[in-house]
């Protein structure tokens, strides 16, 4: 069967930006063309917006603040407004899920999962918008201080292509529940659920100018986003160079960053673990969303007595894994694009030139478009934790296998590397769990579980190059705001 992949959108349709409540083309009229990366091939376009689109969007976004109603209006309506969007996106979720599935190529009961993440989402933070208190604090006598929590006025989010409708819905529900103003800046490759969303946001009535949607480069439109001085707050995820550039830009102009920049994320088993409930997770970790995803555990460290054993039961399911087309649904679809392809292909390429042992391939379907950005999973065994592939964060359907003799050397390998966003914990000792989730460096540890995804309420952030800041739960409402103290004097 030859897998019709233009079954659920349209073709040919060309998607606007949304500025000041509104849809519009660049100003220069000029297009980026979207293609499939299950089989290359075009079937929208997307307006190539650049420091002009940037500035038109940032200025409605501003006029949005200042004017009101939204950062006056009571929490608990910006909440309502939240709320009855996550409810628009469920009514067109098969819709969002077959869009964002045929934009980045992900199977397709992950776009459906991204939907629902996206869902929790606006709930969360729709529900929260009237939670956040301020303090009063004790002072000298004849004072009353007080602190409230006020937005910081225009919100640029920078967001990436691995999973665009759920960081896109971090962003907007902590932003816009606090009373911020946004501009959004999805990546090239992965713009299409971001658009539609904004225009969902006009039918859930948020007002003019509140959630602005600028499509573009990263190097034209992102960077003229992060360096736009009358944006007053910048939130980025995607890679550490990029970050860097980023928080550049707002350097200049002293504005406040968010930065989320992946990882190089460990989990340990122990040789107590309860292999079979730990194996499926290993293997999903690092396989979901093709690997591109930012908490993804592509480092395995394995208690010595054991190390066999998981090696080979890891083995056995990598050659079973199979990557093809979005709506065919298999293990993992197709690289975001040719580059990131590349990029896999040659870390691979060059762990096992290095002479890294490789214990298991996965293969590609025979059905899937030789067009496609697919790649072969690989798993590899015994890697010096100081191997390139050991310290890199691929991006790919890559594990590495790593054997350690104690728990101080479990803690030191997991901490070995530049990256410090999630790692997992596999044992039954319950003193154990405690120890080691505390020595580890990462924003988010799992004990007998893994999978940053769906936990809207988990705060989610790193340590080291992974980034500073965090997102998700009530944390992110404090990013996306700034303490004021107020001083009465009443004697
Ligand atoms: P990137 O970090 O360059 O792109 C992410 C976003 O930043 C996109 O919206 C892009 O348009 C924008 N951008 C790019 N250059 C910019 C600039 N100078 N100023 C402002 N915005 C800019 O990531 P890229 O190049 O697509 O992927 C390269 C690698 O980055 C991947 O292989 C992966 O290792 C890592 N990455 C990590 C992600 C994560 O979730 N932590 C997400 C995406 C990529
Ligand atoms: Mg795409």
């Amino acid at each position: 069967m030859v897998h019709n992949l233009s079954r659920v959108v349209a073709q040919d349709k060309h998607f606007l930006n949304i500025v000041n409540g509104r849809p519009v083309a660049a100003l220069s009229q000029e297009t980026i063309t979207v293609l499939c990366p299950s089989d290359g091939l075009a079937f929208a376009t997307i307006p190539a917006g650049d420091a002009d689109d940037v500035d038109r969007a940032v200025r409605a976004a501003r006029e949005a603040f200042d004017r009101g109603p939204w950062s006056r209006m009571p929490a608990f309506e910006r909440g309502r407004l939240l709320t009855r969007l996550g409810q628009l996106i469920e009514q067109h979720g098969d819709e969002l899920a077959a869009l964002e599935s045929r934009d980045t190529g992900k199977p397709i009961r992950q776009g459906r999962a991204d939907v629902a993440a996206a869902i929790r989402y606006y709930e969360f933070y729709g529900g929260a918008a009237d939670k956040i208190h301020g303090d009063t604090i004790p002072f000298l006598d004849g004072y009353t201080a007080l602190t409230l929590r006020e937005p910081h006025g225009v919100v640029a989010g920078i967001i990436p292509w691995n999973y665009p409708m759920q960081i896109m819905a971090r962003v907007v529900g902590a932003a816009l529940a606090m009373g911020n103003t946004l501009v959004i800046k999805p990546a090239e490759d992965a713009s299409l659920s971001t658009i539609r969303i904004g225009e969902l946001a006009i039918e859930a009535g948020l007002p003019d100018g509140v959630l602005n949607v600028i499509t573009g480069y990263g190097r034209e439109a992102g960077a003229a986003l992060s360096a736009h001085p009358d944006v007053d707050y910048v939130t980025f995820t995607g890679s550490p160079a990029t970050g860097t550039a980023i928080q550049q830009a707002a350097a200049a102009n002293n504005r406040g960053v968010t930065m989320e920049l992946g990882g190089k994320s460990p989990q340990i088993v122990f040789a107590d673990a309860d292999i079979e409930k730990a194996l499926p997770v290993l293997v999903n970790a690092i396989i979901q969303n093709g690997g591109q995803t930012c908490s993804a555990g592509s480092r395995i460290l394995i208690e010595r007595p054991i190390y066999d054993e998981v090696a080979a039961a890891l083995g056995e399911r990598f050659d079973k894994l199979v990557a093809g087309p979005h709506d065919a649904d298999l293990d993992l679809g197709a690289m975001i694009n040719p580059a990131q392809k590349r990029r896999v292909e040659d870390y691979v390429a060059s762990a096992a030139e290095a002479g890294i042992d490789v214990i298991a391939r996965g293969s590609i379907d025979a059905q899937a478009p030789t067009t496609g950005y697919y790649v072969v999973p690989v798993l590899f065994g015994a890697v010096d934790p100081a191997a390139i592939i050991a310290q890199e964060e691929v991006f790919g359907p890559v594990l590495t296998l790593f054997a350690f003799d104690d728990e101080q050397e479990a803690i030191r390998l997991a901490n070995h590397t530049d990256y410090g966003l999630v790692a997992g914990i596999w044992t039954r000792d319950g003193a154990r769990q405690h120890r080691v989730a505390k020595r580890v460096r990462a924003g988010q540890v799992f004990v007998n579980a893994y999978g940053a995804g769906g936990g809207v309420e988990l705060p989610f952030g790193g340590f080291k190059k992974s980034g500073h800041g965090r997102e998700k739960g009530f944390e992110a409402l404090y990013d996306m705001s700034a303490t004021k103290t107020i001083i009465f004097r009443h004697d």
